[in-house]
């Protein structure tokens, strides 16, 4: 049976590669898009039968709603949600000293990286429901860790995610008994947008660890908090 995914911000970066390699492995998959970006339309043009584009801001809960509606008519269960779409608005130089508290950038943060996967989590869970694996993976980061945190700036992201890997937790507490998986994944240093051209490594190759992740048979109560390598966190 075809399986299916469904992954936010998937337009560029790690969202598009995760896009390209569950395309390439066979499933169904519903992209979730911000902006009016071009970058799908290569994959588009190779997988015409399996990849949906699906308007989505994840901070707007009438968006995310016809978001799940679009997967309920076009596939009626899900087997995988992705929790890519995330933001690093901040200054990261910026001291609190100088920092601007007045501005959108820590409400919009949080909107984006904390609530957006739970909105978005909330609205699937029939659909996931349904589905053969029932796996939830949030794409946290090594920011989110309490523990390893060496930062001294960085509030908003880091505040987000630490919040994410907690969603993380009490969802898997939530929905492990219905046979749900969560994973809250920290995807490595990445070459996109985000992470800047000195990353560590192409988001291909996060991708490609996420894929093996998120297809592997999980037991509810196993690690939530891995990188993408599969290492686990500490949280
Ligand atoms: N890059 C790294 O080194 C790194 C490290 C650790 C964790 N991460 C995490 O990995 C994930 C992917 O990061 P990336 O590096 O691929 O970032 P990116 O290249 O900046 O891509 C982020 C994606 O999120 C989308 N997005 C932004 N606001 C949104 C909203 N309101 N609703 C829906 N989608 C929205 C963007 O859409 P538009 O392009 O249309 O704006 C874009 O597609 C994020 O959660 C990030 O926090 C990244």
């Amino acid at each position: 049976m075809e399986q299916t995914v469904f992954a936010t911000g998937a337009d560029k970066g790690l969202g598009r590669s995760l896009v390209a390699r569950f395309l390439r492995a066979g499933f169904r998959v519903f992209a979730g898009k911000f902006t009016s970006g071009t970058n799908l339309e290569q994959l588009t043009n190779k997988f015409p039968e399996k990849l949906v584009i699906v308007p989505l801001d994840v901070t707007d809960m009438g968006i995310v709603r016809r978001a799940a509606g679009v997967v309920s008519e076009q596939a009626g269960a899900l087997d995988i949600l992705i929790n890519n779409a995330g933001v690093l608005l901040e200054d990261t130089e910026t001291p609190l000293e100088r920092l601007d508290l007045t501005n959108h950038h820590l409400q919009q943060t949080m909107e984006v990286n904390a609530f957006g996967p739970l909105r978005v989590t909330q609205q699937f869970l029939p659909l996931l429901q349904k589905g053969q694996r029932k796996l939830i993976v949030n794409i946290s980061s090594e920011a989110g860790s309490l523990a390893d945190c060496q930062r001294q700036r960085e509030y908003a992201y880091c505040m987000s995610k630490a919040a994410l890997n907690m969603q993380s937790k009490i969802l898997q507490n939530h929905l492990g008994p219905r046979g749900f998986k969560v994973l809250a994944i920290h995807p490595g240093w990445m070459q996109t947008d985000m992470g800047g051209s000195d990353a560590d490594i192409h988001p291909d190759v996060a991708a490609e660890g996420i894929f093996e992740l998120a297809t592997r048979d999980w037991s509810p109560d196993g690690a939530i908090y891995l990188d993408y390598r599969g290492n686990r966190m500490r949280w």
